[in-house]
């Protein structure tokens, strides 16, 4: 990497790009593949533009959204007992790290034992890199941070993060639940040919649990997790210049027990055709038809043990709260 001039930062913080987004389907391609074929899907990543990622914002505050507030309190009660589990000095990699706040509960636990520390954050969005980076930066004098804006896929497989010391990955905020399990394997495939053997993968997710409270978290009464998926069609609107009318649509989330996932859709409540001249497509629904937006998938602590141990990770403990809701496991790389 050091090779590579960064394109943004200076002092302790700098930013690297994906070295090739032209080989990353654009918003438009994928918005064409997902509604070209049925039952119509859109992608996840894409609900996170600027009033999406305020949305998921507005999520995490929800009663009903339990998640973001078990693992924040998991993260400030056990960070220093996680990080004990390392020698210094340690090296800090996270995937997904957004808005990084979490993040900084595991960064002062460490910088309680070393002097200095590298943080890699690997995020989609360079505004959310640049913004959480230079306050990490301002806030802390021993903290140097070498962020990397790209898809975490391409950025893994092309090697481009370097490190040097013992490696604590982050995984949190059940991001994995996103994924489909061939996709999840992918990842946890190169994340195992990443890291070093007694290097660390810390996962955030969410537990196997009752359907009426799964469904309460993803399809809140107040409505903001309805507003967050219909921002997609929006989204559509603003950028491709399509013509949805969101109020043709209704939203709804369905705990699948067999297959432990939510699954959330939006539902054409009349027969209707939306053009998205931006993706050259003319879109018919027919009423009652459905959009498949997102899956979240749920795991056990013995699900997640077997996702990860074919990539050579083994469990060296797993956090919880008391009522059993959401899970930290740490592991280390054998
Ligand atoms: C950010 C992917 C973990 O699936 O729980 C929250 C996104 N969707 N409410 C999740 C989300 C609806 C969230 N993740």
């Amino acid at each position: 990497m050091s090779s590579v001039k960064p394109v943004a930062g200076a002092g302790r913080f700098a930013l690297y790009r994906d070295p090739q987004p032209a080989r990353v389907a654009s918003f438009a391609d994928d918005v064409r593949t997902g509604l070209g074929m049925r039952p119509y899907t859109l992608m996840p990543k894409y609900f996170y533009d600027d009033l999406g990622s305020a949305l998921f914002e507005a999520i995490t505050h929800l009663p009903e959204y339990y998640l973001t507030r078990i693992e924040r309190d998991l993260l400030a009660t056990y960070a220093p007992d996680i990080v004990a589990a390392f020698g210094e000095p340690l090296e800090l990699l996270e995937l997904g790290s957004g808005s990084a706040t979490k993040t900084r509960l595991i960064i002062d636990a460490i910088l309680a034992g070393q002097d200095t520390l590298t943080f890699h954050p690997i995020d989609i969005s360079p505004d959310a890199l640049i913004e959480s980076s230079e306050a990490l930066v301002a806030s802390n004098d021993a903290l140097h941070v070498r962020a990397y804006a790209g898809d975490y896929f391409g950025l893994l497989r092309a090697k481009r993060i370097e490190t040097r010391d013992r490696v604590l990955a982050l995984y949190l905020g059940s991001n994995v639940g996103n994924f489909e399990p061939v996709q999840a394997r992918e990842l946890f495939g190169l994340l195992g040919a990443t890291l070093k053997t007694g290097d660390g993968l810390l996962i955030g997710y969410d537990l196997k649990k009752d359907a009426s409270v799964l469904e309460l978290a993803y399809d809140d009464p107040t409505g903001v997790t309805a507003a967050f998926n219909k921002n997609l069609l929006a989204r559509i609107n603003r950028e491709l210049g399509g013509d949805f009318d969101l109020r043709d649509f209704s939203f709804f989330a369905k705990y699948d027990e067999r297959d432990g996932v939510v699954r959330s859709h939006l539902r054409a409540g009349r027969a209707l055709t939306a053009h998205i001249p931006g993706a050259g497509i003319d879109v018919s629904f027919e009423a009652g038809e459905t959009i498949h937006m997102e899956s979240s998938y749920k795991f056990t602590r013995e699900d997640m043990l077997a996702v990860v141990a074919p990539f050579g990770f083994a469990e060296r403990r797993t956090f919880s709260d008391a009522a059993g809701r959401y899970a930290l496991s740490l592991f280390i790389r054998s």
